[in-house]
């Protein structure tokens, strides 16, 4: 394997000493950023994420203007449930729309666990031709929503504050919302896997809606079908698990074999070190709407959540996806904050 220039982030993944912790944002690739809200002028969500010169320019552009450590390839998760024959479109003003959702058990009968290759290759060309623009500078992330995640999509046919038809759908129909979320698990194995095939450094599973369920229905509905994509992919390559609202599972997330946990900013650094015995990396935390504080002020509340996690061990990150209205000089101070980091002697 050829050697990544700056692997900050490869290092704090192997839980090695670090002189500053590696940077990246969620989201990075996103509507704050002039360069990218051209393209998106221009081309409707889904061509861009199928036309790898738009997927990997709109990943590099971040990098370019910020320089962070690790870039994350530009695509989203609904590219999964599509691929399983459920339709999904991005509407302006509301987001992924899948004009079919699943509603009943035997809706599962169209759902297929597809062929990577024939279905999702446009990733992979996309992929191949960001490791081409990123020339080994830095780590390309891969990702995927996590099942449970997904499911919600499907069953509630849009975004949701509480997501109550997915939920209804688990708590009355179990065993059809087991199998489906089973099809995604697999489908999510392969195309994570044919990923790392094509150079991808890291996975992360987004588990944005994870902290709908509770404690016991997260393990039920969620967490088993991290476990099995994390069992199948950890030998190949590093996962992240970033799952939202999961403060409460973090203990057990910190025995699962992923490489880092995510966190996000209700769960303070001393809470997540103590809950995942101060061993795993941990990354996050940073609230996103913070990012409109002014940016002398951002830089200090950065080098402070440095100080709480510690240097090593750590990935800087938001706590969640970067919101729209974030001023770019903001942006900035973030990134800029942590290359400025220094220890104190
Ligand atoms: O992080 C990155 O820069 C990589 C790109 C990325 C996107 N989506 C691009 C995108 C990633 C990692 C995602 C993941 C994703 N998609 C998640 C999990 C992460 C999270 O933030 O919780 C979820 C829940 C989705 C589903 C989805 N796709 C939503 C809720 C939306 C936003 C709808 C809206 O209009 O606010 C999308 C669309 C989307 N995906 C955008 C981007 C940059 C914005 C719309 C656009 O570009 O036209």
């Amino acid at each position: 394997m050829t050697q990544i220039k700056n692997d900050l982030f490869l290092k704090a993944l192997r839980g090695e000493t670090v002189e500053r912790p590696p940077v990246w944002m969620m989201r990075q690739a996103g509507r704050y950023l002039p360069e990218f809200m051209e393209i998106k002028a221009k081309y409707d969500f889904f061509t861009r994420c199928q036309t790898p010169e738009l997927a990997s320019e709109i990943t590099v552009q971040p990098i370019r203007r910020y320089g962070m450590d690790a870039a994350i390839l530009f695509s989203d998760i609904l590219v999964i449930p599509q691929a399983m024959n459920i339709d999904v479109e991005m509407k302006a003003g509301i987001g992924p729309w899948l004009p079919d959702p699943i509603q009943k058990p035997s809706d599962l009968d169209r759902v297929i666990v597809p062929d990577i290759n024939d279905t999702l290759g446009y990733v992979m060309d996309a992929i191949d031709m960001t490791k081409e623009k990123l020339n080994n500078e830095i780590p390309l992330i891969g990702f995927a929503g996590s099942p449970w995640t997904i499911l919600c999509y499907c069953v509630e046919g849009q975004g949701s504050k509480n997501f109550a038809k997915a939920k209804e759908f688990c708590f009355t129909e179990p065993e059809a919302a087991h199998q489906l979320l089973q099809k995604i698990t697999d489908t999510t194995i392969a195309y994570l896997k044919q990923k790392v095939k094509h150079g991808v450094n890291a996975v992360q599973v987004f588990d944005s809606w994870g902290g709908m369920l509770s404690p016991t229905d997260y393990q039920e509905f969620s967490w088993q079908y991290i476990q099995q994509i994390i069992d199948s992919l950890k030998d190949e390559t590093h996962v992240i698990a970033f799952g939202k609202g999961c403060w409460f599972a973090l203990n057990e997330m910190s025995k699962s074999g992923a490489s880092a946990l995510g966190v996000d900013w209700t769960c303070s650094a001393r809470n997540a070190r103590y809950l995942t015995g101060g061993n795993i990396t941990l990354q996050g935390n940073f609230d996103p709407s913070r990012l409109l504080s002014p940016p002398a002020e951002i830089k200090k509340m950065v080098t402070q959540m440095i100080r709480e996690f510690g240097k090593d061990k750590y990935i800087v990150n938001l706590g969640h996806g970067i919101l729209p209205n974030i001023p770019i000089e903001n942006a900035g101070a973030f990134v800029e904050a942590v290359k400025e980091y220094k220890e104190e002697a």
